[in-house]
């Protein structure tokens, strides 16, 4: 029915708006690493537990089996052009967040050694997500919108409703909403670091 149908790319805008926070909560506690943070471990197992479980499974699955598939359906190819560069920042975003993950399921405290692998892991990541955040809320999405026929959208509408629903079930997607929460609570993002980047700083006004 069509009631509980959500506009699929207002759905995903939120989400950016979520996981920018939590890539804040990283930031914050990447800085207090080297001093002192209780569980460190458990930790780095958090953050990579939401970034590959939200970020990736359900966020970037709706836009690669979903909106990609979609906006190459209507013409706009996936062997180049922004389609491709997306997916290759995905994948990038990935590498960095096996790593982390492969960290976090270590046992006992972190070493030092670990510790700057975390560092330079998150210090590589939190950048590369929010570029391509900015990338996707200021040109990709709007393009999706712009190129995309009204019954392209409602489909796409529709098959993120089930993918929501059914590949990621909505129990899943409200606790790791409630592990965001918990990690930008513990981790408080720096407001001064979640500004738009550089050359970007007219996106937002339209
Ligand atoms: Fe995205």
């Amino acid at each position: 029915m069509e009631t509980n149908i959500k506009d699929a790319i207002e759905t995903m805008m939120n989400e950016h708006r979520l996981i920018e926070q939590v890539l804040g909560a990283l930031d914050t506690f990447v800085e207090q690493l080297f001093t002192s943070v209780p569980e460190d471990r458990r930790q780095v197992a958090q953050f990579a537990h939401f970034f590959r479980s939200f970020a990736d499974y359900c966020h970037h699955g709706k836009e690669e089996k979903e909106l990609f598939t979609q906006m190459n359906k209507s013409g706009f190819p996936m062997e180049y052009g922004p389609l491709a560069v997306m997916m290759s920042e995905h994948t990038e975003g990935r590498s960095h967040v096996g790593a982390l993950a492969a960290i976090g399921q270590g046992s006992g405290p972190l070493t030092y050694a670990e510790k700057e692998s975390v560092a330079e892991h998150a210090r590589a990541f939190i950048p590369l997500l929010r570029a391509h955040i900015q990338k996707e809320d200021n040109i990709l999405y709007p393009m999706a919108r712009q190129g995309l026929g009204a019954a392209a959208l409602t489909q796409l509408n529709e098959q993120c409703v089930r993918f929501d629903n059914e590949i990621m079930g909505q129990e899943m997607i409200h606790n790791l909403k409630t592990l965001a929460s918990e990690l930008t609570v513990n981790f408080p993002p720096d407001p001064a670091k979640m500004a738009a980047p550089a050359g970007c700083a007219g996106c937002r006004g339209h």
